[in-house]
């Protein structure tokens, strides 16, 4: 694809400036691309409409054509046009977590491309809790289909700068409101199946979902389900230095002087230290604030030309899931 320049816009996520929406919704209009903040990650916007602009998405990404976008919408005709069905367990869903870092999968509406779903009868929707997401929607007026704005496999971006590590001259705009909040990926539930199916730990715990919806499955059923959510992939979400996860501290302390007794130079991942060196990074011990820098540390780390990053695995327990999920995408061959 042909080098284009990527403008970036600083935007102020309590005051979004008008012009700066304007000038990205007219990008929208005109069949480009357009990166902006959500609560979870970047996403890397184009008129979920306008099938040449999701092309764009996907050749910008360097996306598998099998891995279908989510698709950002905002007030209920605009999720009207993209949904087929609206079942009253998605209303109710929808009614307590949006806007929010839930995706739910529901039958496809017939004005959608079949690109944007991959080709699959459903489709992946959510409206994003994030001002400037919103604006952005509104000020479009059509909906958004965002994936992360991050090369396809990468990590995900949860700041400007990491949008433009990966992306630079490959998209149109570039909207900056600062660091996202949630630091990982949206919960995606899909609806199509009963029970319902986590396609994607996230934000929105399982505890969460299961108080409104009863028990739900945690994995894709594995035969002929192998392309059901391809985010699900072992390795996905990956820095290039090679990660190994190590659970306990002391296994954690015995292979770190392993590794410094052979004399390499690695990278250290720890829990509940707010000690940060270049190399040795403390993290929180609670997995909301852990999720919250997890992308950023690994981006840090990604650039300091290491061996490997040594990451101390949190406890698993259901709070910790979403997290340890990324962990081992990150770890995974
Ligand atoms: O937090 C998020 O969800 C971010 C922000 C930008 O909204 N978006 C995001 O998009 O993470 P992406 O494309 O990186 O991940 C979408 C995930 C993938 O795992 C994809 O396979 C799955 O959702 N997905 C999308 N459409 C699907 C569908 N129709 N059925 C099953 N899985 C689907
Ligand atoms: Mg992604």
């Amino acid at each position: 694809m042909s080098e284009m320049p990527s403008r970036v816009i600083p935007i102020d996520p309590a005051r979004p400036d008008a012009n700066a929406l304007r000038t990205a919704a007219e990008v929208v209009h005109a069949g480009g691309l357009v990166a902006f903040p959500t609560e979870t990650v970047y996403g890397l916007g184009a008129n979920a409409l306008d099938v040449d602009a999701v092309r764009r998405i996907f050749e910008a990404k360097g996306r598998p054509p099998v891995n279908p976008l989510i698709v950002h919408v905002h007030g209920e005709s605009m999720l009207r046009q993209v949904v087929a069905d609206w079942p009253p367990t998605a209303a109710t869903l929808a009614a307590r977590f949006w806007p929010g870092p839930l995706t739910l999968v529901l039958l496809k509406g017939e004005s959608v491309a079949d690109l944007v779903t991959a080709g699959g009868s459903t489709i992946a929707v959510r409206t994003p809790g994030h001002p400037i997401a919103l604006a952005l929607i509104r000020e479009a007026g059509v909906p958004l289909a965002a994936p992360s704005a991050n090369r396809s496999g990468e990590i995900s971006p949860t700041r400007a700068e990491h949008v433009l590590a990966g992306l630079a001259g490959r998209i149109d705009l570039i909207l900056d409101g600062g660091p996202t909040l949630n630091g990982i990926e949206s919960t995606v539930l899909d609806l199509t199946t009963e029970p319902p199916t986590l396609l994607r730990p996230g934000p929105v715990g399982i505890a969460e979902l299961e108080a409104i919806l009863g028990p739900i499955q945690k994995q894709p059923k594995a035969a002929g389900r192998a392309l059901a959510s391809p985010g699900m992939m072992p390795r996905h979400y990956a820095p290039r230095t090679p990660v190994e996860l190590i659970g306990g501290r002391a296994n954690f302390d015995e292979r770190a002087n392993v590794l410094r007794s052979r004399g390499e130079n690695f990278g250290e991942v720890v829990l509940g230290e707010t000690d940060c060196q270049e190399r040795r990074i403390g993290m929180p011990a609670n997995p909301a604030g852990y999720a919250a820098c997890l992308y950023d540390v690994l981006h840090r780390l990604d650039g300091l030309g290491l061996s490997r990053i040594l990451v101390e695995l949190p406890p698993a327990t259901d709070d910790w899931m979403a997290v340890r999920d990324r962990l081992t995408r990150a770890a995974a061959d």
